[in-house]
């Protein structure tokens, strides 16, 4: 049974997916103190804590250190091409090989709406439907995130349901949506 154990490069026009490691911590410690990622990943609870940093840098070095060794998820660093600079992470993670199916995340800090993160998604999102194998790609997104949500309607993820009130944040509730993408679903967005 296929095992997310080898993190390839995938590269598209404008970003390649590099695997991340401990060596990335420093990089993704700065990007990820952006407040719309902490804010849009529903990582805080107000708008006072989107600057407080949840992660040392040292812990983040532990943390890709051991998730490039895991076997249930492959972890990128997105790399904008005409830069070459580090932009963001994403994810496949929690894959069930019984169920050939798995999540996806991502995040992009200072280099939004410029096609970088759909391209990225759509990478990754293609190496688990067409090298892996899988049969189902799963994700959330917050009802406060249109972009994100707009992003990965047009890689080909439909609504399945919602988490109603699932965050609070700045004393209101925010709904938690969950989408997903089959191989056939994969296949007619691609025009395959
Ligand atoms: C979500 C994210 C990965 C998308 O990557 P990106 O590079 O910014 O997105 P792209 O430029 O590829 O595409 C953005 C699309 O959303 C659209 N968009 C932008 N703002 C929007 C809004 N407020 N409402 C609806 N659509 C919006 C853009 O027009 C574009 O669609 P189009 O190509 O049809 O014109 C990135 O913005 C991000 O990381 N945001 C912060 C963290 C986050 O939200 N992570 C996801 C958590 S689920």
């Amino acid at each position: 049974m296929t095992d997310l154990s080898d993190t390839p490069t995938l590269t598209g026009d404008l970003v390649a997916l590099r695997p991340a490691d401990g060596r990335d911590a420093p990089c993704l410690h700065a990007l990820m103190a952006d407040p719309e990622v902490t804010r849009l990943t529903g990582s805080a609870h107000s708008s006072e804590d989107l600057t407080s940093a949840r992660w040392s840098v040292e812990q983040l070095v532990e943390v890709y250190d051991r998730w490039s060794k895991a076997e249930d998820r492959l972890v990128w660093a997105v790399v904008e091409r005409t830069s070459g600079a580090v932009v963001g992470e994403a994810l496949l993670l929690d894959h069930d090989p019984g169920n050939r199916s798995c999540s996806f995340r991502i995040w992009i800090s200072g280099a939004r709406d410029r096609g970088l993160g759909t391209e990225a998604t759509r990478l990754a999102v293609g190496h688990a439907f067409t090298t892996l194998g899988l049969h189902r790609v799963q994700l959330e997104v917050y009802a406060f995130n249109p972009r994100a949500r707009r992003v990965y309607e047009k890689v080909g993820f439909v609504l399945e349901g919602t988490q109603r009130e699932a965050l609070l944040f700045d004393g209101r509730w925010v709904d938690l949506h969950l989408m997903g993408m089959l191989e056939q679903d994969w296949r007619a967005a691609a025009g395959r």
